[in-house]
């Protein structure tokens, strides 16, 4: 492998401005990760051809992997950056590699994006569990190992975004709230307190931008680092829309003394 690594990166300085490439060039060090390259690109903000620029925007937070906001499009990949090893990437591109930003969101700077699509999808669907008081209420209801198995992966959901990155449905045109917060809903369903307020978050997903919109391409499973069992919740709640679509006839239809 060669002692340098060159980054081709797609900037873009602000909202409405339009997108260009750089090209830096580092010397290869040992665990480095994008996101130390970025910071040493910061350092010296200067391209191959010698021009001197500004440092690359991009968001970051944990570093391990656990908050998603250093999420990007990284040799074409949807990924973090954080945990993307540079002398891994090096060699699947030629020795350079490519950073551009996540396209299903916009971008605020370089690689930078606002994912607050995600963030209202989560409001939309009530991807909370209500409390009416602060004050003490016991202890709350146990969880059996058999539902703590369902929720347990669908909690280690980071918001990240590259699930939304890779579904075909998802555009600036569409309102679907995307696959994250599906599994999101089932999550919070699945809970025993949760469940007592799960019509709620499946009328949410009833409506416009809801489980109807997914065309159940299943990319958005592959594409999640965190193994969230999105193709499960997505026909979880496909079913309890169903079922609920169903009580709702029939309970009309009652109510009419039609039934
Ligand atoms: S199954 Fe396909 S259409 Fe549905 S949310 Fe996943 S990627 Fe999008
Ligand atoms: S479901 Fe997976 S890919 Fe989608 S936002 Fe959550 S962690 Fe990221
Ligand atoms: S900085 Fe949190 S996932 Fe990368």
């Amino acid at each position: 492998m060669a002692d340098n690594v060159r980054f081709r990166v797609q900037r873009q300085d602000g909202r409405d401005a339009r997108a260009y490439t750089q090209t830096f060039e580092l010397p290869l060090v040992p665990q480095m990760n994008v996101i130390s390259a970025l910071q040493m690109i910061a350092a010296n903000p200067v391209t191959v051809d010698g021009q001197e620029t500004t440092p690359v925007s991009y968001d970051c937070n944990c570093l391990e992997e656990v908050c998603g906001a250093c999420s990007m499009v990284i040799n074409g990949r949807a990924r973090q950056a954080c945990t993307a090893l540079i002398q891994n990437l090096a060699s699947e591109n030629g020795n350079t590699i490519d950073l551009r930003p996540m396209s299903k969101f916009p971008v605020i700077r370089d690689l930078f994006v606002d994912r607050s699509r995600m963030f209202e999808a989560l409001k939309k669907v009530r991807a909370w569990i209500p409390v009416d008081t602060y004050g003490h209420l016991g202890s709350g209801p146990q969880i059996t190992p058999e539902t703590h198995d369902v929720r347990y992966p669908l909690s280690a959901c980071m918001t990240c975004g590259c699930c939304l990155e890779v579904c075909p449905q998802i555009n600036p045109a569409s309102d679907f709230v995307g696959p994250q917060a599906i599994g999101q809903a089932m999550l919070f369903n699945e809970h025993p307190t949760g469940a007592m307020t799960a019509e709620d978050r499946l009328e949410a997903l009833m409506g416009p931008g809801g489980i109807t919109d997914c065309g159940n391409a299943q990319n958005c499973v592959k594409a999640c680092p965190k193994e969230v069992p999105l193709t499960w919740a997505i026909g979880k709640a496909g079913r309890e829309t169903t079922k609920l679509a169903l009580k709702r006839f029939f309970t009309k239809k009652d109510k009419n003394g039609t039934g």
